[in-house]
């Protein structure tokens, strides 16, 4: 036998660029990669993004002479689907595209984005994109990122693709319209990067943090707040793009949230559901000294203070157990979950038990519920 060995290295490169105005049409952005002359662009946004930007869309596009193919997708987790992947893939088969410099462009939120991405990463084997996120998860989280895919089977994510985006937008003026518990639903991924790695950001959100949801994060420290959260969550990306590494500080709150979002699939959002883990994950840390009294009492204070509104009933201790199981396939044998070592600090465990979760549960049902009498 003989044995021939192909190396190659693939440089990814790809800019996370701050604007605003966007669709002003001499904001440049969203046609500065690819070619300009004509030109024709696969353009996919969400349907309550297109409600307030429709004409805006369509004028910044023939003021460029850009032939736009424009399509309307519906947010909602119900959305990622292989119907919805091969509704989008469909209609870009017949709006035909260079496949070097035409990107798509992909206007919406995390569902939208994932989906795009994957539509990009699978059309001709894989055409660039643009991501220009709409929803606070989008904006500090799902479009900064390279992973694309959709749920299949009753199980999230299931399909899809690693495929970097040519390049990602954030216009944050879109957080405007946003309805006041997706706002909260992308403050959960930001008190994660704040609980496992940045002591400054939590005090940012203890201090700030309720006045910025209130103002949409249009405010000076909403802006902080946003930069500093994507500057974390990139430096923990950057190094680590491919999840060569399992063991992800950004997984924090992503161990028991996976059985949970994809049982309440209808009623709880993803950032809700990693916000339940983050507090399950806060009460084992307590349990294993891993955190004082006091440093679990302002995460919990903290999420009061935001006003997020939790439903212990779905701690189902066996649901939690089966989450934590199909996510050590998913790290490859081992439970790498990311656990708080006082507020910024993060290790990681292999060996929490069924007994344990079980205890954590009644623990953390009991401190929801108690907060629920107070108010
Ligand atoms: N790829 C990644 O690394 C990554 C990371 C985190 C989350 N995600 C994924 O992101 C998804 C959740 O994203 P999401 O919370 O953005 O959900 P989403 O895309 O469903 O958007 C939430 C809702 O907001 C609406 N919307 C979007 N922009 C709006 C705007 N500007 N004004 C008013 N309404 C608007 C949508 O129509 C939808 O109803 C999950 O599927 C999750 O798996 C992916």
């Amino acid at each position: 036998m003989s044995a021939r060995k192909i190396t190659f290295q693939h440089l990814i490169e790809y800019e996370v660029v701050n604007t605003s105005n966007l669709f002003h049409p001499q904001n440049w952005a969203l046609l500065s990669a690819g070619r300009i002359e004509d030109a024709r662009r696969f353009v996919v946004v969400d349907s309550n993004v297109e409600k307030h930007y429709s004409a805006a869309i369509r004028e910044y596009f023939a003021y460029h002479h850009v032939e736009a193919k424009i399509v309307t997708f519906p947010g909602g987790e119900e959305s990622k689907t292989l119907d919805h992947y091969l509704a989008i893939a469909h209609e870009l088969d017949l709006f035909p595209i260079h496949r070097r410099d035409e990107p798509i462009i992909a206007i919406g939120g995390g569902v939208l984005t994932d989906l795009v991405g994957f539509v990009a990463a699978s059309h001709r084997r894989g055409v660039p994109y643009i991501k220009v996120p709409t929803t606070l998860m989008g904006y500090v989280d799902a479009s900064i990122g390279i992973k694309t895919g959709f749920n299949f089977n009753g199980n999230k994510n299931r399909l899809g693709a690693f495929h970097a985006p040519q390049m990602v937008l954030l216009d944050k003026s879109f957080l405007l319209t946003l309805p006041r518990r997706h706002i909260l639903n992308g403050v959960c991924e930001i008190i994660k990067l704040a609980v496992i790695k940045d002591p400054c950001l939590f005090h940012l959100l203890e201090t700030r943090g309720a006045q910025s949801v209130d103002a949409h994060f249009q405010d000076e420290h909403g802006g902080a707040i946003l930069d500093r959260a994507i500057e974390g969550m990139l430096e923990e990306l950057e190094p680590n793009l491919f999840e060569e590494d399992l063991a992800r500080k950004v997984d924090f709150g992503h161990t028991f949230s996976y059985g949970l979002e994809t049982r309440h699939e209808a009623h709880l959002l993803h950032g809700e559901a990693v916000l339940l883990d983050i507090l399950l994950s806060t009460v084992i840390a307590r349990g294993r000294n891993l955190l004082t009294e006091e440093e679990m009492g302002r995460i919990f204070h903290l999420t009061d203070t935001l006003g997020i509104d939790l439903n212990a009933s779905l701690l189902d201790p066996g649901l939690l157990w089966a989450s934590l199981t199909e996510r050590t396939y998913h790290r490859n044998g081992l439970q790498r979950v990311p656990m708080p070592r006082g507020i910024g600090g993060c290790v990681f465990l292999n060996d929490i038990n069924a007994d344990e979760i079980e205890s954590a549960v009644k623990i953390l049902e009991d401190r929801i519920n108690i907060e629920h009498e107070i108010i």
